[in-house]
C-alpha cells in the first residue's frame, strides 16, 4: 500500500522523508516522491520505481534544501506506476502539494468538472483531482480549503499537504485510511504507520476518520470538520526500533516467525489471571453471550483461515452456529444479520478495505462487532465495539505468521470464556484448557529448535511446480494456511483441500513424484485421513505427513513426517502451521524468492 511521511522542524526535510519512506517499503510500492518546502516555494523530486532511484536523483535528499517537506511511496490503482503518477501531485499554480493514501470514488467526475474549468491534468491518477480541487477552493485560508475539498471528495484518504503561502506549517487528514502524527521536540511529523518515525519520536497521535491536523516546527494542533479544536490522546510507542528491524535475521519473516513463542506469550498472559480467562478488552457480559445465537467471522487471506479454525473451535465449544466468510464477499451478499449476532472482524493491519466495509455492513445490520487486530487505533479497531489486541508487535514481513498464530491464540480465549461463561466447561476442563493455552509457547519453540529438518525436506521439493495439502477439521483449515503461505513467497501453485474430498475430483491431478502435504493431528479422524494419505500415495505421490509424537503412520501411507508436540485437540492448528510456515520459508528462499516483500502482493490491502 501507500506510505506517507511528513516532517517539519530544525533539521533538513529531506534526508528525513527519505528514511522514514524507507521504512515503508514492506508495504508494496512502486514509485515515490518528496515534495520540499524551499525559498517560498514547493520543490518536488519523484521516481517510478525502489526508494534507492529517488535516493540517487536527489542524492540521498541532499540535494534538495528545506525544513519542511511531506513524502510518499505509491502502489498504483489509477494509473499505471511511472514518474508522472507518482505522488506528490501539484496544482497548477504550484502552490498545492498533495500527498495521499486511498482512492478517491467519485474523482473522474471531480476531474471532469475541473477539466471543464480549465484545469489541466498531467496525470492519470485520482489524486491530482485533490492537488486541484485546493487550488479551486483556495480563498487564502487552506484550513477552510482543506474543509471543501474533504467534503467533496467520496472515498478513502490519508492526506498531507504543503502550501507555499505557508511556510511555517502543513496540514493532513485522514478517512478510512490510517495516518499517524508524531510528536517531536520542535519537529512534528506525520506518517502511514509508526515504523517510519519511530527513529525520532514514541509519542504519536492516532488520527480518526475526518480529523485535520496542522503541524508546525513548535507543536500540532487537531480540529474536526467544523474546524473546532479536539483534543487528541497521546499514545507512547513501546516498539524498539529493532523491533521493526530484522535484528540480524536475513529476512523479517524468519525473525517473526521465531518471535511466535514471545508473541503468544505476550497475547495470552494478561488475560490469564488466578487461573481464570479475563478479557477486559470486551464488554460482552455473560447475559450477552447467553443471547448470541449466530458467530459470523469475517476476515481476508490468513485472517480469514484464522476465521476457519475459529469456526470449528467455537462451534466445539460454545455449540453456537459460526458462519466464516471472506470480506471482500460479505459486504457484498446482504448479510442476514440481526441484534443477537456477533461478527468477529480478524486483521492483522486493521487497515484492510473489504475486512473495514465489511464490519460496516455488517454494524449497518445491528451486529455487535467484535475485532482481533494487531495495530493499535487502527481503523477497524476503532470502528468496531469491542476490539481484543494481539500483542504481536510490529510484523513487517508481508507473509503473516506471528499475526495469524497471535490470532489463533485470541480466538482460544473468546471460545473457552464464552464456554465458561455458557456453563459449557467443566471447571477441571476450564482448567487443563487453560493451561494447555499456556503451554503452547514453549511448545511451539520446541518446534522451532528442529527447523533444520525443515530446511532439509525444503531441499527436497523446491523445484515442485504444484504442491497439495490436505487436512480434515482443524488439519484442514490449516492446511488452508500452509497453502497461501506456500504460494505466496515461493509462487509455487498449490490447494489446500479437505482431504475427506480428493476423491471427488482433484484426485485425478495426482500423478508420479506429485507432494501431498497431509495434516493427520486430530485424533477422532486420523485414521480417515491416513486412509486418504494411503490413496494419495497409491497413486504415486510423494507424501509428506504432519502429525503428534508416538504416533505410528504406515510406509504405505507416508514418506516422512513431521512431529509436532502432543496438546489439547483444538490448540493443535498452533502447533501445525509451524512446520508449514519453515517449509515454505526455506522453499522460498531456496528459490532466491523476495521473502519479505513478495511480488504483486501488499502488507494491507487498504483499497478494493
Ligand atoms: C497473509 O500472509 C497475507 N499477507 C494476506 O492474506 C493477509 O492475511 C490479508 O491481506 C489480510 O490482511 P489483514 O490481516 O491485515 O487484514
Amino acid at each position: 500500500m501507500c506510505g506517507i511521511v511528513g516532517y517539519i522542524g530544525e533539521q533538513q526535510a529531506a534526508p528525513i522523508l527519505l528514511d522514514g519512506l524507507s521504512k515503508l517499503e514492506y508495504r508494496g510500492y512502486d514509485s515515490a516522491g518528496i515534495a520540499i518546502f524551499n525559498n517560498n516555494q514547493i520543490e518536488i523530486a519523484k521516481a517510478k520505481g525502489r526508494l534507492s532511484v529517488l535516493a540517487e536523483k536527489t542524492d540521498n535528499g541532499n540535494a534538495i534544501k528545506g525544513t519542511m517537506g511531506i513524502g510518499h511511496t505509491r502502489w498504483a490503482t489509477h494509473g499505471e506506476p511511472s514518474d508522472v503518477n507518482s505522488h506528490p501531485h501539484i496544482s497548477m499554480s504550484g502552490r498545492f502539494a498533495v500527498v495521499h493514501n486511498g482512492i478517491i470514488e467519485n474523482y473522474a467526475s471531480l476531474k471532469k468538472k475541473l477539466t471543464e474549468r480549465g484545469f489541466e491534468f498531467i496525470s492519470e491518477t485520482d489524486t491530482e483531482v485533490i492537488a486541484h480541487l485546493f487550488e479551486y477552493y483556495y480563498k487564502g485560508d487552506i484550513m477552510d480549503a482543506m474543509i471543501r475539498v474533504i467534503n467533496r471528495v467520496e472515498g478513502s484518504y490519508a492526506l498531507g499537504v504543503l502550501c507555499s503561502d505557508y511556510p511555517d506549517q502543513f496540514i493532513a487528514v485522514r478517512k478510512a485510511s490510517p495516518l499517524i502524527v508524531g510528536l517531536g521536540e520542535k519537529e512534528n511529523f506525520i506518517a502511514s504507520d509508526v515504523t517510519a518515525i519511530l527513529k525520532h519520536t514514541r509519542d504519536i497521535y492516532y488520527l480518526d476518520d475526518n480529523e485535520m491536523v496542522v503541524l508546525k516546527k513548535d507543536g500540532v494542533k487537531v480540529y474536526n470538520k467544523d474546524k473546532e479544536e479536539i483534543t487528541k490522546e497521546k499514545f507512547t510507542v513501546d516498539w524498539d526500533v529493532s523491533a521493526a528491524e530484522k535484528g540480524g535475521y536475513e529476512h523479517f519473516m524468519m525473525k517473526e516467525i521465531e518471535e511466535q513463542p514471545k508473541a503468544i506469550r505476550d497475547t495470552i498472559s494478561p488475560r490469564i489471571k488466578d487461573g481464570k480467562i479475563v478479557l477486559d478488552d470486551i464488554s460482552l457480559t455473560a447475559e450477552d453471550i447467553k443471547n448470541i445465537n449466530k458467530i459470523y467471522i469475517v476476515a481476508c487471506g490468513s485472517a480469514y483461515h484464522v476465521g476457519v479454525v475459529g469456526k470449528y473451535v467455537i462451534e466445539k465449544m460454545c455449540r453456537i452456529p459460526v458462519e466464516v466468510q471472506v470480506a471482500s464477499e460479505f459486504r457484498y451478499c446482504n448479510p442476514i444479520i440481526n441484534k443477537n449476532n456477533l461478527v468477529i472482524v480478524i486483521s492483522q493491519s486493521g487497515e484492510t478495505a473489504d475486512t473495514l466495509e465489511a464490519l460496516k455492513e455488517a454494524k449497518k445490520r445491528g451486529a455487535r462487532i467484535l475485532s482481533i487486530v494487531n495495530v493499535v487505533g487502527s481503523s477497524i479497531a476503532n470502528a468496531s465495539d469491542d476490539v481484543i489486541y494481539t500483542w504481536a508487535g510490529p510484523e513487517i514481513a508481508v507473509a503473516t505468521t506471528k499475526a495469524y498464530s497471535t490470532q489463533l491464540v485470541v480466538i482460544y480465549l473468546i471460545a473457552a470464556y464464552m464456554a465458561e461463561k455458557l456453563g459449557m466447561l467443566t471447571s477441571s476442563e476450564y482448567t487443563d484448557f487453560i493451561s494447555e493455552i499456556e503451554a503452547l509457547p514453549d511448545k511451539v519453540a520446541k518446534i522451532l529448535e528442529s527447523k533444520e529438518e525443515l530446511q532439509y525436506l525444503a531441499s527436497k521439493f523446491f523445484n515442485c511446480h504444484s504442491i497439495f495439502f490436505i487436512g480434515r477439521n482443524l488439519d484442514y483449515a490449516v492446511s488452508l494456511e500452509g497453502s497461501l503461505k506456500l504460494k505466496e513467497i515461493s509462487y509455487i501453485h498449490s490447494e489446500a483441500y479437505a482431504a475427506g474430498e480428493l476423491k471427488h475430483g482433484t484426485i485425478s491431478l495426482i500423478e508420479d513424484g506429485t507432494l501431498v502435504v497431509a495434516l493427520a493431528t486430530g485424533k477422532e479422524l486420523f485414521d480417515k485421513t491416513v486412509s486418504n494419505m494411503e490413496e494419495v500415495k497409491a497413486r504415486h505421490a510423494v507424501v509428506m505427513g504432519v502429525t503428534t509424537e508416538n504416533r505410528e503412520i504406515s510406509e504405505k501411507a507416508v514418506d516422512y513426517i513431521i512431529e509436532i508436540p502432543e496438546a489439547h485437540e483444538i490448540l493443535l492448528p498452533s502447533l501445525s502451521v509451524v512446520p508449514l510456515q519453515l517449509f515454505s520459508y526455506y522453499v522460498a528462499s531456496l528459490k532466491g524468492c523476495d521473502i519479505d516483500k513478495p511480488r504483486n502482493l501488499a502488507k494491507s490491502v487498504t483499497v478494493e
